[in-house]
């Protein structure tokens, strides 16, 4: 299928374009792995009108859990399923890689949890997402909150700034219960040991780095159309 654009695209019709192109990989019967953010919420949207073929969805937050169920799309348990075909979800960065920065929406321990579960994951993201090298996004880091400010230090020890994430004027707290570290400053030149190196810290629950979980495929939005990345 051919999903081309106009020059004048929004980046909001960017992402309704790549929602609507990652349909090519969702194939009849499947349950679908599906991410969370404004891009995916285009996917969902896209999902809902073939959701007769498909036999539903493992979902990595309670915002898209509720997106799917107000569409009528079946909300399987993650612990229902063995494996999942794919996994479609947005990021805040990928590199020609295929690695990502991702948790902009505060969901990157259960996307990475789904991401884990599925044979493909289908990164789906407008150009600006596209960098040379991760870190210029600042990273964001699920922590027990008891851990945070040891975190901070130990981020501040390699150069990154972190900052406690807040909503409505309190520490944002995320679907699991706990808290998000925000860090600026870094360049993640090798993202496969950062990940690994991040993860073994005391308090960390998931690092937003997803290098080990990388994308097989990207679905880029550009003013020509859609440019895939493999
Ligand atoms: C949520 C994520 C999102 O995929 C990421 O933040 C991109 O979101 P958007 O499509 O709204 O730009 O990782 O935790």
């Amino acid at each position: 299928m051919t999903h081309a654009a106009s020059p004048a695209l929004s980046q909001d019709e960017l992402k309704t374009l790549v929602g609507q192109a990652a349909l090519d990989y969702v194939n009849e019967g499947d349950i679908v792995g599906v991410g969370t953010g404004s891009t995916v919420n285009r996917f969902i949207d896209a999902l809902a009108g073939i959701k007769s073929r498909i036999r539903g969805a493992v979902s990595s937050s309670e915002a898209s859990t509720a997106r799917l169920a107000a569409l009528g799309i079946a909300v399987f348990d993650a612990n229902a399923v063995d494996e999942l075909p794919v996994y479609i979800d947005g990021a805040d960065e990928i590199d020609g890689h295929g690695h990502m920065v991702k948790g902009g929406g505060a969901a990157l321990t259960r996307e990475k949890i789904v991401a884990a579960l599925a044979c493909r994951f289908v990164c789906i993201a407008d150009e600006s997402k596209l960098v040379p090298v991760l870190g210029r996004f600042p990273l964001p880091v699920e922590v027990i909150p008891m851990a945070a400010h040891r975190i901070a230090r130990q981020f501040a020890a390699l150069g990154g700034h972190a900052a406690l994430r807040h909503k409505d004027g309190a520490p944002l707290v995320t679907d699991n219960g706990q808290h998000i570290l925000d860090v600026a400053g870094l360049s993640i030149s090798d993202p496969l040991a950062f990940e690994s190196q991040v993860n073994q810290w005391p308090g960390v629950v998931t690092v937003g780095v997803f290098a080990h979980q990388k994308a097989s495929v990207c679905l880029l939005g550009t003013a020509q159309g859609v440019r895939t990345l493999r």
